[in-house]
């Protein structure tokens, strides 16, 4: 949980009124300035026109926002090229998918460059309010206004639950539940993903997540994961591979 470790900084009087709203939304205490004394570990601001997340380390540097800039070296093309372990895994005759543990989008971006039709799901409310940050600069972006495209729709809740009130079951579910870490070079070296797991832990009901996937998935269900780390459901049907991690395909 947040509470306690978490506030929100706004040394912006432009962004005093948002920051006040969003302090208010998660019942955190808002600053005006921090330093290494204050008590909170975590910080949400309103910086450049989008909301950050910063640490202590990162206090004097940019913080942490949600990049909705397509990877280096992915065409910047609508639809990019399904290219890559991670459209293998989704395959070609999928169109539409839901990404159960959104997290920093990363995934759930790429795979709407690709052009699938993508729903996100996010449980906790931090993120939450960074994706709907990012969303809403999505929609902003040229390409995706000239193409009249809209940003991924944002479920917000336990994916546990939401999946099983779906109306309208989608052909792949997504999931990247946060692993254990190990010591060694692991698939999540970066800050971004460092923090994540330090503010919200290992997702401990992974097991249940995937069972619910399955249940409510039309075809398939695809788990990332790093590659040392056991199959979230038992022995897939297939297994595509990258560097460090391995996207397991699970059929229905
Ligand atoms: C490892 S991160 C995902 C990173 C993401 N794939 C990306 O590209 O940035 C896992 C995220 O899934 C979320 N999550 C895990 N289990 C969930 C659940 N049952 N319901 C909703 N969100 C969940 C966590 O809160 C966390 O933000």
């Amino acid at each position: 949980m947040y509470i306690n470790r978490l506030a929100i900084l706004c040394n912006d009087p432009v962004f005093s009124e948002k920051s006040q709203a969003l302090a208010a939304r998660l019942a955190v205490p808002l600053y005006d300035k921090v330093d290494k004394f204050t008590p909170e570990d975590f910080f949400l601001t309103y910086r450049d026109d989008c909301l950050k997340l910063i640490d202590k380390e990162l206090l004097k540097k940019g913080g942490l926002m949600v990049d909705i800039q397509p990877r280096q070296g992915e065409q910047r093309s609508w639809p990019a090229p399904k290219e890559g372990a991670l459209a293998q895994a989704i395959g070609r005759k999928t169109k539409t998918v839901i990404d159960a543990t959104t997290g920093w989008a990363q995934d759930s971006l790429h795979i709407f460059r690709m052009g699938y039709d993508v729903r996100c799901i996010e449980r906790s409310a931090i993120m939450l309010e960074l994706l709907g940050d990012a969303f809403r600069r999505l929609e902003q972006l040229d390409w995706v206004k000239r193409l009249d495209l809209s940003a991924p729709i944002l479920m917000r809740g336990n994916a546990i639950e939401l999946l099983t009130q779906l109306t309208d079951k989608p052909d792949c579910i997504y999931l990247d539940p946060m692993f254990p870490a190990k010591r060694k070079k692991s698939a999540l070296p970066k800050k971004s993903m460092l923090i994540l797991r330090d503010l919200l832990g290992d997702d401990m009901d992974k097991q249940a997540l995937f069972d619910a996937a399955m249940q409510a998935t039309a075809k398939k269900v695809v788990v990332k994961s790093p590659s040392y780390a056991e199959p979230l459901g038992g022995k897939p049907a297939q297994s595509f591979k990258s560097k460090l991690l391995r996207y397991d395909v699970y059929i229905k």
